[in-house]
């Protein structure tokens, strides 16, 4: 029955089990270890079986019921959450690769993820083949025999691309290779992860789903759809029922060896603050649609982009994928790096701070900030120019957030 339901009330009712007391909220177990009746019991426990927590690196019961939530918000079949956004990719990618495998990626990636793939996984040997996600035949021609994932943004950070997800999935599907996406940027309530062909998702709840920047964290939905048994790192990795091979691989090795698992504190919150998803990330994407707008009739604004401007490159993709709400980021170019400076050091609502979709309005200059160590080459790779300012809109009352760009850009 609850499956019937739509997302707005299967993410206040999604929870894992009901309290003893009655408790409506599940409380915060705040505990490393679970102890057992007995020593029979105890070795059950740890013969990979989920049903019984053990230490709450690898399972703990708030956390649980955080993944319980996340997966009635995404319709996955299984969601493992982690302690941030990177260590869901990270713990996504040492699962699937393994030395002389490839992944195909956009180098258009938030900045750690494009270090990771460029450096940390490379020094592993895991080789990433950067292509432009536009051109469908780069994609094609990119993937071999060792390619083992294709990966990007569901809308890119900050640079606002959207690749044609569908037209890729179709492509992936024929070479056999899973399509993994962050979906950071955009909530479950905004797509159909379904039509786009996504296989594996890895989020960042540090960002919508948090509530307003209450912690940091990650999550990694697998929507059971691909074969891992042609995966030649997972086809011998036992199947449980309803989890997938890569599921059971995360889950019993990469994530506890990895230990990067969610505090019981930030996932209660993060359970709350998915419960409020649907409205905030309406109301915050109605804001930057406005203050995008805005920003268009501003001389000294040289470009904008939000997906959902009516000359936007992307936006029949984003009309098909996102139905005319691509979400709260936006971004917009001045027209030198002493201008972005100047107009950020004068605003007074909006705050500088590196994060996306908090309740409060923030803008940062990522070329000087989130890609500031990269070197010139990594700086030409990552493709963020100097001139550029991101934005990502909160809840405060668009008129005010106009009135602040408006005098900080006189
Ligand atoms: C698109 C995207 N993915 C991943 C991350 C990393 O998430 P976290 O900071 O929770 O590790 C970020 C952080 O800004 C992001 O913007």
């Amino acid at each position: 029955m609850e499956q019937n339901k739509r997302f707005a009330t299967k993410i206040i009712r999604a929870s894992a089990y009901p309290d003893s007391f009655g408790a409506i909220n599940i409380p915060v177990y705040r505990n490393a270890a679970f102890e057992f009746e007995d020593s029979e019991s105890m070795a059950a426990a740890f013969q990979y079986r989920y049903d019984r927590h053990t230490y709450s690196r690898i399972s703990n019961p708030t956390v649980s019921n955080f993944e319980a939530k996340l997966k009635a918000a995404s319709g996955a079949e299984t969601v493992m959450s982690f302690a941030s956004g990177m260590a869901a990719i990270t713990g996504t990618l040492l699962t699937i690769a393994r030395a002389g495998k490839n992944i195909v990626s956009s180098p258009h990636l938030f900045g750690n993820t494009l270090s990771l793939l460029r450096f940390t996984l490379q020094e592993f040997g895991i080789e990433t083949r950067f292509v432009n996600t536009d051109h469908l035949d780069e994609i094609a021609a990119a993937i071999d025999d060792n390619t083992c994932a294709f990966f990007a943004e569901i809308i890119t950070n900050p640079h606002l691309e959207i690749a044609n997800l569908p037209e890729i999935s179709k492509i992936l599907k024929e070479k056999n290779v899973p399509m993994v996406i962050d979906t950071t940027v955009v909530p479950w309530c905004g797509y159909d992860a379904e039509m786009c062909g996504i296989d594996i998702e890895v989020v960042s709840t540090t960002k919508y789903i948090s509530g307003g920047a209450t912690g940091i964290g990650g999550a990694v939905v697998d929507y059971g759809r691909f074969d891992w048994k042609r995966n030649p790192k997972l086809s011998a990795v036992p199947k449980p029922k309803g989890m997938s091979r890569f599921m059971f691989k995360l889950r019993s090795e990469i994530a506890r060896n990895l230990g990067a698992c969610i505090t019981p504190d930030t996932s209660w919150m993060h359970s709350l603050g998915l419960e409020t998803l649907q409205i905030r990330y309406e109301k915050m994407s109605a804001n930057a649609h406005t203050l995008a707008q805005f920003l268009c009739n501003c001389e000294q604004a040289t470009k904008v982009n939000y997906p959902n401007l009516d000359n936007a490159p992307y936006k029949k993709i984003s009309d098909l994928i996102f139905n005319g709400n691509p979400g709260a980021m936006l971004t917009f170019h001045l027209p030198d790096k002493v201008a972005c400076f100047r107009f950020m050091d004068r605003l007074k609502i909006i705050r500088r701070a590196t994060n996306l979709f908090d309740n409060k309005t923030l803008v940062i200059h990522p070329e000087s900030t989130i890609y500031g160590t990269f070197g010139k080459e990594m700086k030409e790779l990552a493709g963020v120019s100097p001139t550029l300012i991101r934005l990502s809109a909160g809840l405060e009352d668009a008129n005010d957030l106009i009135d602040d760009v408006k005098q900080a850009l006189e």
